[in-house]
């Protein structure tokens, strides 16, 4: 009925009563896990993450003999970043039951998340290699062909991304992006003249000077590019200014940056562009940027040279290429991409992700941002 009403009123007495429920004596085993489900899947909806883990614990006491029902209640764990309290119920799950599948790549993926990369690769390799429900997602291949991939062992891990794209949890070895549309044509490099946007690319190109100037009086100012927050650099120094994320514009970020996000404006498939960013990215000499996938194939990843130094160069698949002031390079980066600085001045450019040309408009509208 809450369901029904989208009442959440109705929806709070509903799980006061599931909670009487999971309470009472005498509630047949087949009665109670239905409850604690719904009870779960509900409280995940409202956010009440620690009222779900009372609920895990009285599943915990009724069934302690089913690992599953533990390493739920670290997923909820891991779901609101309390890591220790993920990782020590899995490190009791794999106590008592060591061939768990789910808790050992959940356990991995603690591990790698902590940069702990032999560790990781050990439980994440064992975990898969289970086969069991819940063991086999993209998340888990994608952390241990990084893992590997970052200690050196690059053929290893582009085995487990041939795993991977066998078992479908992958497009190809080398485009591993997770949240896909799977029809889209997947090509690491593409030419402005193979996409519908060159209107957009010569309002770019027409005015790349100016965006550099603003780009470079932001970049005087101490402080306002950010570090890259995702792990993904090897050495250097690599920061970046946002102009607009999910389809959103950044106005704090705007403000200092007119006349690059007016132009912006001019541009739907970037201004739209729910599932990508414009952002000025610079990279200091001495910087190498880990093999990485971005999330996602509805989107291509325009660069706009702003100051391009010599030795600079990007690698997209197998392809390795440079950038030019006031010209534009574009890849698909859910393909693998690695960047290296050997120069000597700083790089900059503009980033500008566009939608994918094959996207239809309603799907546009549909997709959730990322
Ligand atoms: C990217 C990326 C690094 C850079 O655009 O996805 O990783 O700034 N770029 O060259
Ligand atoms: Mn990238």
């Amino acid at each position: 009925m809450a369901d029904q009403k989208r009442c959440n009123s109705l929806l709070e007495q509903a799980l006061k009563l599931y909670l009487q429920l999971l309470r009472s004596r005498n509630v047949p085993n087949s009665l109670f896990k239905m409850a604690a489900e719904r009870c779960l899947n509900r409280m995940r909806f409202l956010g009440q993450y620690s009222n779900a883990i009372l609920v895990h614990k009285l599943v915990i006491d009724r069934f302690p003999d089913t690992p599953k029902h533990l390493s739920d209640m670290a997923v909820t764990y891991l779901t609101v970043n309390r890591i220790d309290e993920a990782r020590s119920v899995l490190k009791q799950v794999l106590a008592k039951w060591p061939d768990d599948g789910f808790a050992l790549v959940h356990y991995g993926f603690i591990l790698k998340t902590a940069n702990k990369l032999e560790e990781a690769i050990f439980y994440l390799e064992r975990g898969i290699r289970t086969g069991d429900e819940g063991a086999l997602d993209g998340r888990f291949y994608f952390h241990l062909g990084d893992a590997l991939s970052r200690l050196g062992k690059t053929e290893e891990a582009m085995k487990v991304y041939e795993e991977g794209t066998k078992n479908k949890v992958f497009l190809s070895k080398y485009q591993r992006s997770l949240y896909n549309v799977p029809r889209l044509t997947g090509k690491s490099w593409w030419q402005p003249e193979d996409l519908p946007y060159s209107a957009s690319f010569k309002l770019l190109r027409h005015n790349w000077m100016k965006i550099r100037d603003e780009a470079l009086s932001v970049l005087s100012v101490k402080g306002d590019f950010q570090n890259e927050s995702e792990n993904l650099k090897d050495t250097g120094d690599w920061k970046q200014f946002e102009l607009f994320a999910r389809g959103q514009k950044n106005s704090r970020n705007c403000k200092k940056c007119p006349f690059t996000c007016s132009i912006i404006d001019k541009i739907p498939e970037a201004r739209s562009c729910k599932r990508g960013q414009t952002k000025f990215s610079v990279m200091h000499p001495g910087t190498h940027i880990w093999p990485h996938c971005g999330p996602t194939n509805c989107r291509l990843r325009a660069h706009l040279g702003l100051e391009v130094p010599s030795k600079t160069f990007i690698r997209v698949a197998t392809e390795t290429r440079s950038w030019k002031e006031g010209e534009i390079i574009i890849f698909d980066d859910s393909f693998e991409h690695e960047v290296w600085h050997n120069g000597t001045k700083l790089r900059l450019v503009l980033i500008v992700d566009i939608w994918h040309p094959e996207l239809t408009p309603s799907e546009k509208r549909n997709l959730s941002p990322i």
